[in-house]
């Protein structure tokens, strides 16, 4: 049986406007390692039904998310991007996988804890059974790493769970444990409102993030009036200690610009907010600018967008469909 070495899958939920921490802790750590490895990169649009979607807007999201993996520099003729609902081995093998996967498990997933709330018995079976879903896209390609943000490393433990399980039951060393690749300074971005919640789509506020649909004015009005503390900054990273707001701008800024903490520091460290605030939101825009520039000029032609999920379609279904298949093997289904 073969493995590859080499091979990284990741995706993306097109709900909503992509935002600061979708960026700079995951797409941007995948136009990086693009060189390095064979990349597949999903805009996985069944996930995103696990919560009610518009059905134009999810249209239309996934195109966005698209474009913006194009925009932030991953080329689509190295990497095949393509949309989740179009190879259909996920959701068979989610189903195969799902038949390994104990609810024990399942029910430790904070994700879903803190989504259904106290209204358990009224979520959806999907919301409950996604991490099995995200492990089935990860082990259909048989993909050795998954780079993304803190958040989904639980998830991730379990999709390594979920393999071992399966090749311990069929005896066979089939799928690659997939190894979490969890880097960069911007793992976990936090709301520009709270520096203790994570910035996410579904936070109500809009001034909590900075979204790809953001122009120069909207991200300079938002970091303005981002919390802060009355202190000046301090010189030295032991100084954010306990100051969740200037702790998050702070690393946001040396993400941005590929500083490290110290180096932030030592330009800022001693003057006020305001200060600093200008700063990141030149370099915010510099980062950002070019990118939501060239998605909107991609979005403006769904045809060449479309023509990208195609192509990426055909080259995921070509890796996907013989894995199924020898999976179905294992399992002991008749073939047609
Ligand atoms: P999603 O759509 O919530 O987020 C996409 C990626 O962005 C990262 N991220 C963040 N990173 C840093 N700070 C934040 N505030 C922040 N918010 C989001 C996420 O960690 C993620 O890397 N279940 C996944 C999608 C998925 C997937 C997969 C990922 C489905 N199948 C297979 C990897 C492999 C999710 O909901 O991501």
């Amino acid at each position: 049986m073969t493995h590859p070495t080499n091979r990284i899958f990741s995706g993306i939920q097109p709900t909503g406007n992509l935002h600061l921490g979708n960026y700079l802790g995951a797409i941007r750590n995948w136009v990086g390692m693009q060189k390095d490895y064979e990349c597949i990169f999903c805009i996985v649009d069944m996930h995103a039904i696990t919560v009610p979607q518009d059905p134009a807007a999810l249209r239309q999201s996934t195109r966005e998310v698209t474009a913006a993996y194009i925009a932030s520099g991953i080329d689509p003729d190295e990497c095949v991007i393509f949309n989740q609902s179009t190879v259909s081995g996920h959701a068979e093998l989610a189903w195969i996988l799902g038949c390994h996967a104990p609810m024990g498990w399942l029910n430790r997933m904070t994700q879903f804890k803190e989504k259904a709330g106290k209204k358990r018995d009224q979520a959806m079976i999907g919301l409950y059974s996604y991490p099995v879903l995200m492990a089935a896209d990860i082990l259909l390609y048989k993909a050795t790493d998954v780079p993304v943000g803190e958040d989904q490393k639980q998830h991730l433990e379990l999709a390594r769970d979920i393999a071992g399980a399966f090749n311990r039951f069929y005896d066979v060393e089939y799928f690659p444990l997939p190894e979490p690749r969890i880097f960069g300074t911007a793992t976990r971005v936090m709301s520009l409102r709270d520096g203790t919640a994570k910035m996410s789509k579904s936070d109500p506020s809009d001034m909590s993030r900075i979204t790809f649909t953001d122009d120069a004015d909207a991200i300079a009005g938002k970091i303005r009036r981002a919390k802060t503390d009355p202190e000046p900054l301090p010189s030295e990273a032991a100084g954010l200690e306990g100051r969740p707001e200037a702790d998050n701008l702070v690393g946001i800024y040396g993400a941005l610009a590929g500083q490290t903490v110290d180096e932030v520091l030592a330009e800022f460290g001693g003057k006020g907010f305001a200060d600093f605030k200008r700063g990141l939101s030149d370099v915010a825009v510099q980062v950002l600018s070019p990118i939501t520039a060239e998605m909107q000029r991609m979005l403006a032609d769904p045809a060449y967008v479309d023509s990208i999920l195609h192509k990426g379609y055909e080259r995921a279904n070509a890796i996907a469909a013989p894995n199924l298949a020898e999976v179905k093997e294992l399992v002991g289904f008749l073939a047609r």
